[in-house]
């Protein structure tokens, strides 16, 4: 089948990706889930064998070759993480389970530490249930207040509209940086530095972020940065927390237990240096390191030209959505301000009706509220159907996922423009 023309060269990409040859129900599989999780390509598969096969061992408490070996890679794929997101340092870098825990990371070792009944965190109304639960908790748990900065009617977040609604008890802001119900890109920059001239600390969501842009923490002066592993190719189960040092030097532990400390007596314990601080218990290596693996993946990658890429399929989904007609599109006009995600419904079919007969065709979107309840709640729906692209997706696969949107306005007996 031959590819239509695109900036990155998907035809070659899609070799590396066994699972793109799969069929669904007789027909190729279109995976346009990427907002909730990517495929694995080869060098990641691979990276996991090959450290199992040759090297595993647990890592630091070892002299043995395996061990030392085992430690070197996890050291290396700190460091590739280090550079990917440009962290001045890569003890900055801390493994953590997936974004969740990178965020409930500085809710607890952060805020149990530093929050009082008189401080506010700031967060959006766009945010993901993992940037809002934990906060919750904590603001429950310290008495202190939550205030959310109200979304404009496109769903993304304007400076503005954050400046009426900082305050200067803002301790936390804390906001995602692309949208994962709406695609909503955030002024990130301009959001950090509001959080500063508020004598805030600034936390990024980059879980939809990081694997689709070019990332530079120091460039936005950010304070923290949370994201996964399994969004950007890697494996399930990786997480990182990226923080300012100095702001971890002074946070307390996180979870306790071994490698996090220096000395222990029966009653107290001293602490371990960055980042194993806040890595307590053996680590998930075999994952850490083919994270390591995808991390070189997407560094082979021209990054505009990713970016060039998803637009052009962005592009196009929502002209087939827009030349259907009876759609409801979310997320903002302006194709510069939003990213490779297009949130939809059809009509007043149920999101979940639309994502059955879209599998029935072989291509997987998401449908429901993707994490996002207090947003659907604002926009007056229970979900959206979510299509979300990557580098692997091609134009022909948006022609797909445009007949299959024929099929659901078949079966409901929904009108079309055309
Ligand atoms: C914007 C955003 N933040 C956080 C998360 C949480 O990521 P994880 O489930 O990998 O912790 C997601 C996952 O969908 C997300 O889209």
């Amino acid at each position: 089948m031959s590819r239509l023309a695109m900036a990155i060269d998907s035809e070659r990409i899609r070799k590396d990706f066994p699972i793109l040859s799969r069929t669904i129900r007789g027909k190729p599989l279109v995976y346009l889930d990427n907002a909730a999780t990517t495929q694995k390509p080869n060098q990641v598969l691979e990276s996991l064998r090959t450290y199992y096969q040759r090297h595993n061992a647990n890592i630091h408490r070892g002299v043995h070759t395996l061990s030392t070996e085992s430690t070197q890679m996890v050291d290396a794929a700190r460091d590739k993480v280090a550079k990917f997101i440009n962290a001045p340092k890569s003890e900055t870098v801390i493994f953590t389970r997936n974004a969740t825990e990178a965020i409930n990371l500085v809710a607890y070792a952060w805020g149990r530490k530093f929050l009082t009944p008189r401080d506010e965190i700031l967060l959006t109304e766009v945010e993901h249930h993992s940037n809002l639960v934990p906060w919750q908790i904590l603001a429950q748990e310290k008495g202190a207040r939550l205030r959310f900065v109200p979304v404009e009617a496109d769903g993304s977040v304007s400076v503005e509209t954050a400046r009426r609604t900082i305050t200067p008890k803002t301790k936390l802001f804390a906001f995602t940086a692309a949208s994962n119900a709406t695609g909503a890109l955030s002024p990130v920059r301009e959001l950090v530095d509001l959080a500063h001239e508020n004598g805030a600390l600034a936390l990024i969501d980059g879980a939809q972020w990081v694997p689709h842009f070019k990332t530079d923490v120091q460039a936005w002066n950010a304070d923290f940065l949370a994201f996964s592993s399994h969004k950007m190719l890697g494996p399930t189960g990786i997480g990182v927390l990226w923080g300012r040092e100095s702001v971890l030097e002074e946070m307390n532990p996180f979870l306790g237990g071994g490698d996090m400390i220096q000395e222990v007596w029966l009653e107290r314990s001293t602490y371990n240096v960055l980042p194993y601080k806040f890595e307590a218990g053996t680590p998930n290596i075999a994952d850490v390191v083919a994270f390591g693996a995808a991390i070189d993946y997407l560094s082979a990658l021209d990054f505009a030209e990713l970016r060039r890429h998803e637009l052009e399929l962005t592009r196009r989904t929502i002209e087939i959505l827009r030349n259907e007609g009876e759609i409801t599109l979310y997320g903002p006009e302006d194709l510069e301000k939003r990213g490779g995600i297009v949130s939809f419904n059809v009509a007043d079919i149920h999101a979940h009706d639309v994502g059955q007969i879209f599998d029935a065709e072989g291509v997987a979107v998401r449908v429901g509220h993707h994490c996002c309840q207090p947003l659907m709640r604002k926009f007056r729906v229970a979900g959206t159907a979510r299509a979300s692209f990557y580098v692997y997706n091609t134009l022909e696969e948006v022609e797909a996922f445009g007949r299959a949107l024929k099929k659901v306005k078949e079966f409901f007996k929904v009108k079309s423009h055309a």
